[in-house]
């Protein structure tokens, strides 16, 4: 609590493929640590897909289940990530090496590929070198996932503290 921000906000999105499980995950992970700091004011926070085909669907409810029980209300819708979202957002955060292949694809420069960034980077705790897809896991992929993003959103805010 009480970390002061002065630059303008922060504006991530996370990215998955489907926008169902992990990046909406992500983005109710870093919007608890962010508002539980006192900086709700100094970022925006989004999700988004590889993937079109589950747009307008909520998060998957094995997903939203897990999250429940640590506490986050996944609430968003899914969309397919777009060209413009590499100029709205700082920040593109991808779980995979699948997304590492495709988003940089839909940059529209090499300045806007900059911006994408891989989720584990921010890890602490694991040594994991991805965000694995969880879709046609078990229980135990939603629970793993959870800790990787808990684990990496610490980091990314913790970067972000420190770099202002
Ligand atoms: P996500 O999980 O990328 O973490 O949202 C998936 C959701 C849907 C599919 C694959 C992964 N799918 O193939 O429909």
């Amino acid at each position: 609590p009480g970390y002061a921000m002065k630059q303008k906000p922060h504006k991530i999105l996370f990215v998955c493929l489907g926008n169902i499980c992990r990046s909406p995950a992500a983005e109710a992970v870093m919007q608890q640590l962010v508002d539980r700091a006192g900086l709700h004011d100094n970022f925006v926070i989004d999700s988004a897909g590889t993937y079109g085909g589950h747009a307008g669907e909520p998060a998957d409810r094995r997903m939203r289940q897990a999250a429940s029980k640590r506490g986050y209300a996944l609430t968003s819708r899914s969309r397919k990530i777009t060209p413009d979202d590499f100029e709205t957002f700082d920040r593109i955060v991808v779980m995979d090496d699948s997304n590492s292949e495709r988003v940089p694809r839909l940059a529209p420069s090499t300045e806007a590929a900059a911006k994408i960034y891989r989720m584990v980077a921010f890890c602490r705790r694991s040594d994991a070198t991805y965000v694995p897809d969880p879709y046609y896991e078990g229980h135990e992929g939603f629970e793993l996932v959870l800790d990787l993003l808990e684990d990496a959103c610490e980091g990314l805010l913790e970067d972000l503290v420190k770099q202002e």
